[in-house]
């Protein structure tokens, strides 16, 4: 017998959002399906490829390894949440300024990892930004301006 839905109220983005999920359903997608967020890509959805990275209570993580009902009442940032009203983030502008995607589809997860990285670390040097972003995979291995972008974006983050 299948376990009856359950509903969880999650901070999105600075928005109050509830949704009625299975126990089972991953924070991704209920990202994606229930809440419409189609930003947070997935990719291998077992933890290895990091599209599905979101920001949860400041930390990047895994949205294919977490459970919506695990991340009740969190304050989450996807990465539409990234962005201002209008525009492009600092982070995202330098990502645009030194060709840091091909066809896109880990750039959410680069840019979420990013960003909580400079949000902790806004010094982090080349070979620490190349550590944290080790866990994204972009299959189109244009690694090089992923990192000099970040590396650019530096300055935005610190007080
Ligand atoms: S889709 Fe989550 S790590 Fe690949
Ligand atoms: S830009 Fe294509 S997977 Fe990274």
């Amino acid at each position: 017998m299948r376990p009856d839905p359950i509903e969880v109220r999650l901070l999105v983005n600075g928005v109050e959002r509830t949704a009625t999920v299975e126990p089972r359903t991953s924070l991704a997608d209920c990202l994606r399906d229930k809440l419409r967020l189609t930003g947070t890509h997935l990719g291998c959805e077992h933890g290895v490829c990091g599209a599905c990275t979101v920001i949860v209570d400041g930390h990047a993580v895994r949205g294919c390894l977490m459970l919506a009902a695990q991340a009740e009442g969190c304050a989450i940032t996807t990465v539409e949440g990234l962005s201002p009203p209008e525009g492009l983030s600092p982070l995202q502008a330098s990502f645009r300024k030194h060709h840091a995607l091909q066809c896109g589809f880990c750039t959410p997860g680069m840019l979420t990892t990013a960003h909580a990285l400079l949000t902790h670390e806004p010094d982090a040097d080349a070979y620490r930004i190349r550590e944290v972003l080790s866990g994204n995979l972009c299959r189109c291995t244009g690694y090089v301006p992923i990192i000099e972008a970040v590396l650019d974006a530096r300055t935005h983050y610190r007080k």
